[in-house]
Protein backbone atom coordinates (compact mmCIF):
# COMPACT_ATOMS: atom_id res chain seq x y z
CA UNK A 1 0.00 0.00 0.00
CA UNK A 2 2.56 2.42 1.22
CA UNK A 3 4.85 1.36 -1.66
CA UNK A 4 2.41 1.78 -4.36
CA UNK A 5 1.23 5.39 -3.43
CA UNK A 6 4.96 6.04 -3.41
CA UNK A 7 5.21 4.39 -6.38
CA UNK A 8 1.99 6.66 -7.94
CA UNK A 9 3.25 10.04 -6.25
CA UNK A 10 6.68 9.49 -8.34
CA UNK A 11 4.92 8.56 -11.31
CA UNK A 12 2.85 11.66 -11.64
CA UNK A 13 5.14 14.27 -9.93
CA UNK A 14 7.99 13.03 -13.50
CA UNK A 15 4.84 12.76 -15.72
CA UNK A 16 4.02 16.32 -14.80
CA UNK A 17 7.68 18.07 -14.73
CA UNK A 18 7.59 16.25 -18.37
CA UNK A 19 4.21 18.12 -19.42
CA UNK A 20 5.44 21.34 -17.89
CA UNK A 21 8.64 21.12 -20.14
CA UNK A 22 6.73 20.61 -23.13
CA UNK A 23 4.28 23.31 -22.84
CA UNK A 24 7.39 24.88 -21.73
CA UNK A 25 5.77 28.01 -19.94
CA UNK A 26 7.53 26.93 -17.09
CA UNK A 27 11.00 26.90 -19.05
CA UNK A 28 13.41 25.53 -15.90
CA UNK A 29 12.15 22.42 -14.57
CA UNK A 30 13.41 21.35 -10.76
CA UNK A 31 14.81 18.03 -10.93
CA UNK A 32 15.61 17.84 -14.31
CA UNK A 33 18.92 19.97 -13.70
CA UNK A 34 21.85 19.02 -12.41
CA UNK A 35 25.43 20.54 -12.11
CA UNK A 36 29.31 20.00 -12.20
CA UNK A 37 30.18 16.84 -13.28
CA UNK A 38 32.80 18.36 -14.70
CA UNK A 39 34.71 18.55 -11.70
CA UNK A 40 36.64 15.05 -10.90
CA UNK A 41 36.12 12.76 -8.30
CA UNK A 42 38.54 11.95 -5.83
CA UNK A 43 40.80 9.31 -6.61
CA UNK A 44 42.53 9.43 -3.31
CA UNK A 45 41.95 5.92 -2.07
CA UNK A 46 43.08 2.32 -2.33
CA UNK A 47 41.67 1.20 -5.36
CA UNK A 48 41.99 4.27 -7.49
CA UNK A 49 39.30 5.72 -9.02
CA UNK A 50 35.98 7.41 -7.91
CA UNK A 51 32.35 6.93 -9.16
CA UNK A 52 30.14 10.21 -9.33
CA UNK A 53 26.65 9.10 -9.95
CA UNK A 54 23.31 11.21 -11.56
CA UNK A 55 20.93 8.60 -10.74
CA UNK A 56 17.34 8.96 -9.80
CA UNK A 57 18.52 9.48 -6.04
CA UNK A 58 20.76 12.97 -7.41
CA UNK A 59 18.32 13.91 -9.86
CA UNK A 60 14.39 13.31 -8.78
CA UNK A 61 13.00 13.96 -12.47
CA UNK A 62 14.98 10.84 -13.54
CA UNK A 63 12.26 9.31 -12.19
CA UNK A 64 10.32 6.79 -14.79
CA UNK A 65 13.01 8.58 -17.16
CA UNK A 66 14.99 4.96 -17.73
CA UNK A 67 18.64 6.80 -18.06
CA UNK A 68 21.53 7.81 -15.73
CA UNK A 69 24.58 8.72 -16.22
CA UNK A 70 27.68 8.47 -13.95
CA UNK A 71 31.59 10.31 -14.01
CA UNK A 72 34.49 7.69 -13.38
CA UNK A 73 37.55 9.16 -12.80
CA UNK A 74 40.94 7.08 -12.46
CA UNK A 75 44.35 7.97 -11.14
CA UNK A 76 47.40 6.29 -13.19
CA UNK A 77 46.75 2.64 -12.68
CA UNK A 78 43.12 3.51 -10.79
CA UNK A 79 40.61 0.61 -11.21
CA UNK A 80 37.05 0.10 -11.52
CA UNK A 81 36.62 -3.10 -9.84
CA UNK A 82 34.58 -6.06 -11.50
CA UNK A 83 30.43 -5.26 -11.06
CA UNK A 84 27.80 -5.85 -12.01
CA UNK A 85 24.18 -3.64 -12.66
CA UNK A 86 21.16 -5.54 -12.44
CA UNK A 87 18.73 -3.26 -13.60
CA UNK A 88 20.90 -1.52 -16.98
CA UNK A 89 22.94 -1.95 -19.81
CA UNK A 90 25.79 0.48 -20.00
CA UNK A 91 27.73 2.59 -22.41
CA UNK A 92 31.40 3.82 -21.49
CA UNK A 93 32.93 6.50 -23.47
CA UNK A 94 36.25 7.36 -22.71
CA UNK A 95 37.32 10.84 -22.52
CA UNK A 96 41.03 11.29 -21.17
CA UNK A 97 43.18 8.76 -20.84
CA UNK A 98 43.86 5.01 -22.23
CA UNK A 99 41.21 2.50 -19.93
CA UNK A 100 41.76 -1.30 -20.23
CA UNK A 101 38.08 -2.61 -19.68
CA UNK A 102 36.12 -6.01 -20.17
CA UNK A 103 33.14 -7.65 -19.43
CA UNK A 104 32.66 -11.55 -19.48
CA UNK A 105 29.71 -13.59 -20.73
CA UNK A 106 27.34 -15.57 -19.11
CA UNK A 107 27.87 -19.73 -18.88
CA UNK A 108 28.71 -21.73 -20.28
CA UNK A 109 31.83 -19.71 -22.65
CA UNK A 110 32.62 -17.17 -19.70
CA UNK A 111 34.10 -15.52 -22.53
CA UNK A 112 36.67 -12.53 -21.87
CA UNK A 113 35.71 -9.57 -24.46
CA UNK A 114 38.43 -7.02 -23.64
CA UNK A 115 39.89 -4.01 -25.23
CA UNK A 116 42.55 -1.31 -24.45
CA UNK A 117 40.68 2.14 -25.25
CA UNK A 118 41.63 5.33 -25.98
CA UNK A 119 40.08 9.04 -25.96
CA UNK A 120 36.56 9.29 -27.93
CA UNK A 121 36.44 5.22 -27.19
CA UNK A 122 33.09 3.55 -26.84
CA UNK A 123 32.26 0.52 -25.06
CA UNK A 124 28.76 -1.03 -24.67
CA UNK A 125 28.42 -3.33 -21.84
CA UNK A 126 25.36 -5.73 -21.69
CA UNK A 127 22.95 -5.61 -18.95
CA UNK A 128 24.18 -8.01 -15.86
CA UNK A 129 27.64 -8.81 -17.15
CA UNK A 130 30.47 -8.75 -14.87
CA UNK A 131 32.88 -5.74 -16.06
CA UNK A 132 35.97 -3.27 -14.84
CA UNK A 133 37.65 -0.62 -16.02
CA UNK A 134 42.07 -0.20 -15.53
CA UNK A 135 43.49 3.16 -16.09
CA UNK A 136 46.58 1.54 -18.03
CA UNK A 137 47.88 5.36 -19.29
CA UNK A 138 50.27 8.03 -17.42
CA UNK A 139 47.85 10.43 -16.77
CA UNK A 140 44.32 10.32 -15.35
CA UNK A 141 41.64 9.27 -16.84
CA UNK A 142 37.96 10.26 -16.97
CA UNK A 143 34.67 8.23 -18.55
CA UNK A 144 31.17 8.76 -18.40
CA UNK A 145 29.56 5.60 -18.17
CA UNK A 146 25.49 6.02 -19.30
CA UNK A 147 23.02 3.90 -17.79
CA UNK A 148 19.54 2.40 -19.38
CA UNK A 149 17.82 2.55 -16.15
CA UNK A 150 17.57 5.87 -13.34
CA UNK A 151 18.56 3.51 -10.74
CA UNK A 152 20.71 0.89 -12.35
CA UNK A 153 22.25 -0.50 -8.95
CA UNK A 154 25.93 -1.87 -8.87
CA UNK A 155 26.88 -5.29 -7.27
CA UNK A 156 30.89 -5.03 -6.71
CA UNK A 157 31.83 -9.01 -7.00
CA UNK A 158 34.55 -8.80 -4.26
CA UNK A 159 32.52 -6.66 -2.34
CA UNK A 160 29.62 -8.90 -2.75
CA UNK A 161 31.74 -12.26 -2.20
CA UNK A 162 33.74 -11.33 0.57
CA UNK A 163 32.67 -7.78 2.60
CA UNK A 164 28.92 -10.01 2.91
CA UNK A 165 27.33 -8.63 6.03
CA UNK A 166 27.19 -10.97 8.02
CA UNK A 167 29.83 -13.21 6.10
CA UNK A 168 29.31 -15.86 4.09
CA UNK A 169 30.87 -18.77 5.47
CA UNK A 170 33.68 -20.50 5.13
CA UNK A 171 32.72 -23.80 3.93
CA UNK A 172 30.47 -22.31 0.87
CA UNK A 173 34.06 -20.20 -0.41
CA UNK A 174 36.13 -22.70 0.33
CA UNK A 175 34.26 -25.10 -2.32
CA UNK A 176 33.06 -22.51 -4.48
CA UNK A 177 36.60 -20.97 -5.30
CA UNK A 178 38.41 -24.25 -4.39
CA UNK A 179 40.68 -22.21 -1.85
CA UNK A 180 41.36 -23.22 1.76
CA UNK A 181 39.49 -21.78 4.91
CA UNK A 182 42.58 -19.79 5.81
CA UNK A 183 42.53 -18.18 2.76
CA UNK A 184 38.94 -17.55 2.89
CA UNK A 185 39.41 -15.76 6.26
CA UNK A 186 42.57 -13.79 4.96
CA UNK A 187 39.78 -12.63 1.95
CA UNK A 188 37.40 -11.64 4.01
CA UNK A 189 39.12 -10.12 6.44
CA UNK A 190 40.22 -7.63 4.26
CA UNK A 191 38.74 -3.98 3.49
CA UNK A 192 36.65 -3.77 0.32
CA UNK A 193 35.85 -0.10 -0.21
CA UNK A 194 33.28 1.32 -2.09
CA UNK A 195 33.72 3.53 -4.81
CA UNK A 196 30.84 3.84 -6.41
CA UNK A 197 28.18 4.47 -3.30
CA UNK A 198 24.75 4.37 -5.07
C1 LIG B 1 40.47 13.22 -1.07
O1 LIG B 1 40.29 12.12 -0.21
C2 LIG B 1 41.33 11.96 0.73
C3 LIG B 1 41.10 10.65 1.47
O2 LIG B 1 39.81 10.58 1.99
C4 LIG B 1 41.37 13.17 1.66
O3 LIG B 1 42.42 13.03 2.58
C5 LIG B 1 41.58 14.43 0.82
O4 LIG B 1 41.50 15.55 1.63
C6 LIG B 1 40.54 14.51 -0.28
N1 LIG B 1 40.88 15.61 -1.18
C7 LIG B 1 40.01 16.54 -1.52
C8 LIG B 1 40.49 17.59 -2.46
O5 LIG B 1 38.86 16.55 -1.10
Amino acid sequence: MLISTLLLRALSCSACQWKSLQGSKVGYCKGLFFPGLDKPGNTSNPLGSKVTPVFVMQLSGLNTLGVSIARIDFAPGGQNPPNTHPRAAEILTVLEGTLYVGFVTSNPDNRLISRTLKKGDVLAIPQGFIHFQQNVGYGNAVAPATFGSQIPGVITIANAMFGANPPISDAVHAKAFQIDKKLVDKLQSSFWMIINNF
